[in-house]
């Protein structure tokens, strides 16, 4: 069963999709070499509920942390600590806050300082695979809709595509039905106006294929080549779409 949200989940998820949006704000005054990213995850912390709100990943299933930082050959699941930020890497910062038991899910690639043009290329068209596939959405869709528009456009531009990660409805839950994978698996199943989903392609400059580290959480690239993440949380609507987390 997908949930279809009534008119107040739908404005509550608004208001989550906002501060998330101010939350990604608040810790760009921060995200500069030298930073670590436990700092970070402070900074995230206190600003979330500051502003009344809950950080959704903090004891999820034993996650330590308010956000997920992941870094050049890191794909998700980053934990924020020691590591300092510095000149060259890419950052991925994946934020997921609860305003009022609603949840909101974003994810954005930084580029800090100079990098080779292969990754700004990565980072960029990590964005525009997102952009490929949320532009298929509206009521009547399918998500394979989603899913093959995102993998072409990946294909096209030379980067591989994560398999063991998909996008999902969001909503009350952080994880809720449907899966939105960013490769094709044939899913005809049809979108609906009030159907909340977050998609969030991975993208990496070498082979799909990856490792979870020691701790059990972060994920990497198996060849070490840099991996970038784009996510909105998503309404559908019946001609279309309203991107509730910002760009
Ligand atoms: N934003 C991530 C997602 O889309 C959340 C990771 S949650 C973690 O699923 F707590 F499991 F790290
Ligand atoms: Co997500």
């Amino acid at each position: 069963m997908i949930n279809i949200k009534s008119d107040r989940e739908i404005e509550l998820m608004r208001i989550a999709g906002k501060y998330n949006q101010l939350t990604f704000k608040e810790l760009e005054k921060y995200l500069k070499p030298g930073i670590s990213t436990g700092k970070l995850d402070k900074i995230v912390y206190d600003f979330i509920i500051k502003n009344g709100c809950v950080p959704s990943t903090l004891g999820y299933q034993g996650y330590p942390a308010s956000v997920c930082i992941s870094i050049n050959d890191e794909v998700v699941h980053g934990i924020p600590g020691k590591r300092v930020i510095k000149d060259g890497d890419i950052v991925s910062i994946d934020l997921v806050l609860s305003y009022k038991g609603y949840h909101a899910d974003a994810t954005r690639t930084y580029i800090i300082g100079n990098v080779p043009l292969e990754v700004k290329k990565l980072v960029d068209n990590t964005k525009n695979a997102f952009y490929e596939g949320v532009k298929q959405v509206k009521e009547g869709a399918r998500i394979c809709d989603i899913s093959r528009a995102i993998e072409k456009y990946a294909h096209e531009h030379g980067l591989s595509v994560v398999e063991e990660l998909v996008g999902h409805g969001i909503g009350s839950a952080m994880h809720e039905k449907p899966d939105i994978p960013n490769f094709n698996t044939n899913d005809y199943t049809k979108l609906k106006a009030g159907m909340t989903i977050a998609i969030e392609p991975m993208l990496n400059l070498g082979s799909k294929h990856i490792y979870v580290e020691d701790d059990d959480w972060t994920v990497k690239t198996f060849d070490g080549k840099p991996s970038a993440h784009y996510e909105n949380t998503v309404l559908v609507t019946k001609d279309g779409y309203e991107i509730l987390t910002g760009d």
